[in-house]
């Protein structure tokens, strides 16, 4: 199956993430983390190099899709960040460890 899946992807030119749908047979989830000038200030960089670090600690950087996103408009409360649609909102430097376990790890 994996294989016929691989070479239907190469034909079509397609992702196999495309082809499976969901990350090649896993859930992927769709993280977008704010990097816009007041998050930034806030560290979103820091931010996302950590949850990249955490991914590979435990092996999950295919479950993971992270996509950068300029001012999500709410630059006064915590750093901006959405998962599947639903808003993060206690994303801060020191709170990203406890955030990734529950909104990732748990999940
Ligand atoms: S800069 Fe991140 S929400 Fe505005």
């Amino acid at each position: 199956m994996k294989e016929t899946v691989q070479r239907v992807s190469m034909v079509r030119g397609q992702s196999l993430c495309f082809m499976y749908g969901d990350g090649g047979g896993q859930e992927m989830k769709n993280l977008t983390i704010c990097v816009g000038t007041s998050c930034h200030l806030k560290g979103s960089h820091h931010v996302i190099d950590r949850i990249e670090q955490l991914l590979q600690e435990h092996d999950m950087e295919e479950q993971v899709n992270i996509t950068a996103a300029f001012c999500m408009g709410r630059c006064k409360g915590n750093i901006g960040a959405v998962i599947d649609g639903r808003d993060i909102l206690d994303l801060t430097e020191e709170s990203v460890e406890t955030v990734f376990r529950r909104e990732i790890l748990d999940q």
